[in-house]
This record gives structure tokens, sequence and C-alpha cells, in this order.
């Protein structure tokens, strides 16, 4: 997502859409939009939990299985709200850092920790036995980004001693001299962190790094298409998949002018199959504990059943594609006319620029 884009066109009535959200937050106290609504859900885990220091923080963790926590930035500046998946595997002595978020910009003057890395090893986390993810740092990170956005790796400056690994399926999108353009921080005139990430091919497993030959038993796969360096990141012994930008719910799927649909229903059906194999293998073993895989995205969407979330989106997308969602309004992103739609009931829509969706229609 990246709503920060100065829109200069749009038909949308978004006075309508706001004064909607606003009744929503009012009726609906955890709903997360606005600071009061905020206030309200922290009340009670602070009075639940005495041994609880009260740290302001930029972020947010919840656990949503044995080894991973979502940390969600929950006021940034650029409301993009995105999701940082952290998972814990001290059997191999490190610590799976996902995507790293804006980089603590929170709106919320207050806040005393705005470092994703200090987050990590000084904040306690109720759901982790109120003790911090990495306590005192001391397990080392390998730190993963989804695709190369601004609103996932503004926090990677904490990070410059550790790994950090990204798509290889194109070098030349993550080149030192376009990746301000592409990582869209030239169109909200911000720097992003220098960084150099090692290039994985698509397969590439994670090992551990201080044990190279101890597998962490984390796939990466090249999905293309929401960018060019879309990376899809599988935990094989939770059966969950980390997908970034390439589809949510309940929010605008964005494609930037980079993307592309063509590539992204490749993707889409990639990893269609890769999902049903492996449920399949899952249903076939009476043992397991996890039945299906799971999906969690850059944005809205976390630990939800894979295969209805795949599907729910591209029956979306080829509705798009096909002519049978209407267009709900357009507005211009980094001089490209770009098209809204919404299914009704408001699962998914979509931001594209136009050029992207004329194109796919050329190859139905
Ligand atoms: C990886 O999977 C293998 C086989 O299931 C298991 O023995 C090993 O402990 C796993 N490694 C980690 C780091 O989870």
């Amino acid at each position: 997502m990246h709503k920060s884009q100065t829109p200069t066109l749009i038909t949308w009535p978004w006075s309508f859409t706001f004064l909607s959200v606003l009744a929503v937050s009012f009726l609906w106290p955890s709903f997360p939009i606005f600071p009061f609504t905020l206030l309200h859900s922290a009340t009670p885990s602070i009075r639940n939990s005495p041994r609880m220091a009260i740290t302001k923080s930029a972020f947010q963790a919840t656990r949503i299985t044995p080894s991973t926590f979502l940390v969600k930035e929950h006021n940034d500046i650029f409301s993009e709200r995105p999701h940082i998946y952290v998972k814990v595997i001290p059997s191999a002595g490190t610590v799976l850092v996902i995507d790293t978020g804006t980089g603590g910009k929170s709106n919320d003057n207050d806040v005393e920790v705005t470092s994703l890395r200090q987050f990590i090893e000084t904040v306690e986390v109720a759901d982790n036995d109120h003790r911090p993810l990495n306590e005192g740092g001391k397990m080392k990170y390998v730190v993963v980004t989804t695709h190369c956005h601004y609103d996932h790796i503004l926090g990677l400056e904490d990070f410059a001693d550790s790994v950090i690994l990204a798509s290889g399926h194109s070098k030349a999108f993550l080149s030192p001299d376009r990746i301000q353009e592409h990582s869209l921080a030239n169109a909200l005139n911000i720097k992003i962190p220098q960084y150099t990430p090692k290039f994985v091919p698509h397969g590439h497993v994670i090992t551990s790094p201080t044990h190279p030959r101890t597998s962490l038993n984390i796939t990466l796969l090249h999905t293309p298409g929401h960018t060019p360096d879309s990376l899809a990141i599988y935990d094989v012994n939770e059966m969950m998949l980390f997908v970034g930008d390439s589809f949510y719910e309940h929010d605008e799927i964005i494609f930037p002018s980079e993307g592309s649909i063509v590539k992204w229903f490749e993707s889409v059906d990639y990893l269609m199959t890769f999902v049903t194999e492996r449920n399949e293998k899952a249903q076939s073993r009476r043992d397991s504990r996890a039945e299906e895989v799971l999906v969690s995205s850059g944005h809205r969407t976390a630990a939800q059943p894979a295969m209805q979330v795949l599907s729910g989106t591209k029956a979306f997308m080829e509705d798009v594609i096909q002519g049978r969602e209407s267009i709900k309004g357009r507005l211009k992103v980094r001089g490209e006319v770009n098209l809204v739609y919404e299914q009704a009931g408001g699962r998914f829509s979509l931001r594209c620029p136009e050029r992207l969706i004329k194109e796919s229609r050329r190859r139905i």
C-alpha cells in the first residue's frame, strides 16, 4: 500500500468513506484507525499485566503461531500500518524478521521506542510471557524483504550488521541508482536507508547465520507482479506463507507503475499449486497438527486460510480484467492514470495504473 502518494484527481466520494470509518471506529473500539480508539484498546492490557513496563512503542506484537509474532506499526505517519513478522527460532539461535516497516515514524510524539530492533530486544510482549522477543539481542538476525517499497524497508538501518535477503529475480530493479525511485521514496520526498541485500534465487532455503549447515526450513519464492522483486516466504514447519503486498483483504491492493498484472496472475497460479500440494500432503498425514497452509500479508491479513484468500483475490482480479467490476474512482499517481475498483462488501479492492489493466486484457 502506498496511500501517501498525492492523488490529483478523484471521483470516489471520499468524504463518505471518511464518515463511515469515523462511525465504525466509534462503534467498534478495537478498530485501529484513530488514536482515541487505540487508547481504548490499550487500557485492558495495562490493567491486566502489572509487571508490564509501560513503554510507549511505535509497535505492537501479537503471537500468530507458536514461534511467530505479528509486529504491527499502528499509527505511522504514512497511514500504511505495515505488518512486520518476527519468527523466533531458539534452536538455531536465530530471529527471522520479515520486513521492517516505516522506521517507527509515528504520529504519536510520546512514543519512546521507534527502533524496531530496540522493540524486539527490550520491550516486554504479553504474548511472549512478558519478555522481549529477543531479550538483550542474544540471537542473530536474518532479515527478508518481501519487496523494496519504503513502508517495508525504512527500518532496515537497525540491521546493518545482519544478513538481508532480497529477491534475485531482477537485480537491476534493486540497483542502488534506482532503489530511491522504485521504493517510492522519491514520490514522498524521503530518503531510504542504504542497504546491500544478498540476492536469493527462487527456492532458496534459509540457513542459520551462525550455523550455515542448519536449515531454518524457510523457503523463499520469487512471486513477481506487485513489483518485480516480490518475494513469498514459506515456513515449512508451521505451514505459514508470507506474501508481502501481493494480496491482502479489506484494503486496497495497489500496483505501482513498475508492477505487472500479467506476472501477478502467473505468481498467484504458482502459489495456488504450491498451497494445494501442501494442503493435500497435510490432509494425508493423520498426525499433523497444522491442517492447511495459512497466509500472512504485508497489511491487514494475518494467519488466514491461504487457499481461500488466494482464490478470492484471483476471482476479484478476473472480474476486474473481464469488466465485471465497475470503476469506482480515477486518480493520477506518479504521472499515470490509476483506476480504483472495490468489490461489493469491500473484501477486495484495487488501485492500479489503467495501463496494466489494458495490458492484462490483451492477454485474455
Ligand atoms: C527443520 O525440519 C526438520 C525436519 O522436520 C527438523 O528436524 C528440524 O529441527 C527443523 N529445523 C528447525 C530449525 O526448525
